[in-house]
């Protein structure tokens, strides 16, 4: 049983560049499953300290807020642990990743759940997955210091155990409409070159 998540970022949802090339790679990937979480249509909450206590609560003496919020993140974790394969609509905005996709990963971040301290330091939890992940920009960064998105997202997944990730770039999308339509002819070709591996 293969299982695919994927999780959209685009502020405009199904619509994004991003989404429309995530959706059209999973497409190809007859996947028996496939979970869409769109985070612009179901954003997760600013993780706060009331809901940070929540995580670090013993189930004793848990109130029942504290329990709510750890059925959340619960739930945003079983589908990652149900998944084999997590393919990520990632937009730039503002020199960064969605804030969506920020509060996504701090429900997901859970000492003892999707990670352990171990004396060596962390070891993630989520192990024996791939990850793919669409990057579209307005303009240039993939390779320079200014790509603030790649090592980030590759850091903060190795983190959970997920160490296999696959980047596919449309980049600027802003230029004008030939380079636009230059650069996402080349990330569906680049895309459909990842789909062999899938098996
Ligand atoms: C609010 C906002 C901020 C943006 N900031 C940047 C940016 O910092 N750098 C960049 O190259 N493009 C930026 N862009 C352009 C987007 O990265 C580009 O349009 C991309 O295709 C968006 O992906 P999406 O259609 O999946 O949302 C921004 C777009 C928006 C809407």
């Amino acid at each position: 049983m293969k299982t695919v998540l994927q999780l959209n970022t685009s502020i405009f949802s199904a619509n994004g560049q991003s989404s429309q090339l995530a959706n059209e790679f999973v497409a190809q990937l007859e996947a028996d499953e496939v979970i869409v979480r769109d985070l612009a249509n179901e954003p997760v909450p600013h993780l706060d300290a009331e809901r940070f206590g929540a995580f670090l609560s013993k189930p004793e003496s848990r109130t029942e807020k504290q329990k709510a919020v750890l059925q959340y993140s619960d739930s945003l974790i079983d589908e990652l642990r149900r998944a084999d394969t997590i393919v990520l609509g990632l937009p730039m905005y503002n020199f960064g990743v969605p804030s969506t996709l920020k509060a996504y990963f701090d429900h997901i971040a859970r000492a003892g759940v999707t990670f352990r301290y171990t004396e060596k330091g962390a070891v993630g939890l989520l192990t024996g997955k791939k990850a793919y992940v669409f990057a579209t920009r307005g303009g240039y960064y993939a390779g320079t210091p200014a790509d603030t998105q790649t090592d980030y997202v590759r850091a903060f997944l190795a983190f959970l155990g997920i160490t296999d990730v696959e980047f596919v770039y449309a980049e600027g999308l802003a230029i004008g409409d030939a380079v636009k339509t230059a650069s996402l002819a080349k990330a569906r070709n680049d895309l459909r070159q990842l789909v062999p591996a899938y098996a």
